[in-house]
């Protein structure tokens, strides 16, 4: 290579890391091979590789979104069977990936029994929030009021409730495994305070709306959470069988199990 290529090769490199282009920087070589760049005029060229960033760019903060949003598993709607969720409302489940659920601040609410994809759908639209330019943050509510309770023993309450305010959505999961005394209730009214009408919650639970009354220590705070999560939200009822249960039927694990009473493997 001849001396003035060599320098325009370092010349060149230092501009695009100087424009923070790095994406540029490390493939442009490789890029300018791929793309046919031949008999293309120098716009058309340009705009290819700005293209390029630009995408590597976009591709890059959905990975960091998801990464922060701490999601158990990566579950989308396209590996979600609406096939054996047959009385699930499908249009209204899709209608929720349009995301204006979240640009309106609304909740979301799965409702069913154990086993049914609530989890799944409520990761699924995280996820597809967080692809789509929001963010997302996925926590168990045991998790969320071991928090919760912490931060209040030790005066950070506060700074704690921000932060569970910043993602535009907040996925609660596991509503209702767990009875709540009156301390649990008011940290959790006031989580639900602090985000009402400021960024949607989605919420699994296994308990029907009618129960949702025996989990709370008193009719007051009951109401008042309940007033301010439902007030702007919408609710996906499923009440068919676990998905989970019938895949171990068709792999006849569950059959196996029930024959033999004394093996010791429970059935989750
Ligand atoms: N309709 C479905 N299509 C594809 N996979 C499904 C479907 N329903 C559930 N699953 C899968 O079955 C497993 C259990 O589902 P999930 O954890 O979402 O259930 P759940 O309703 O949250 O149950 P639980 O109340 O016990 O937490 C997951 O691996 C999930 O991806
Ligand atoms: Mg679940």
């Amino acid at each position: 290579m001849s001396q003035n290529r060599v320098l325009l090769e370092e010349r060149l490199s230092h501009n695009l890391r100087k424009l923070e282009l790095l994406h540029l920087e490390s493939r442009l070589d490789a890029l300018l091979e791929e793309k046919g760049f031949s008999g293309k005029s120098l716009k058309e060229q340009l705009n290819l590789l700005l293209e390029e960033e630009i995408t590597f760019r976009q591709e890059r903060a959905i990975r960091m979104r998801l990464k922060l949003a701490r999601f158990p598993a990566l579950k989308t709607i396209d590996t979600f069977d609406f096939s054996f969720q047959a009385e699930l409302d499908k249009e209204a489940v899709l209608s929720l990936f349009g995301l204006s659920f979240v640009s309106e601040r609304e909740n979301v609410i799965l409702i069913g029994p154990s086993g049914v994809g609530k989890t799944h759908l409520a990761i699924a639209l995280g996820v597809s929030a967080c692809q789509n330019g929001y963010t997302s943050y996925f926590t168990s509510f045991q998790m969320l009021m071991e928090n919760l309770r912490r931060a209040a023993e030790s005066n950070r309450l506060r700074r704690k409730l921000l932060t569970y305010c910043k993602p535009h959505v907040l996925v609660i999961d596991e509503l209702g495994y767990l009875p709540m005394d009156h301390h649990d209730a008011n940290l959790l009214f006031q989580l639900v305070s602090a985000r009402y009408e400021k960024g949607s919650i989605i919420l699994t639970s296994n308990k029907t709306y009618l129960e949702w009354g025996n989990l709370f220590p008193d009719e007051g705070i009951a109401a008042a959470i309940l007033d301010r999560l439902l007030h702007y939200s919408k609710t996906i009822k499923i009440s068919g069988q676990s998905y989970r249960l019938a895949m171990k039927r068709k792999m006849g694990l569950f059959d196996s199990m029930k024959q033999s009473p004394n093996r010791r493997t429970v059935i989750p």
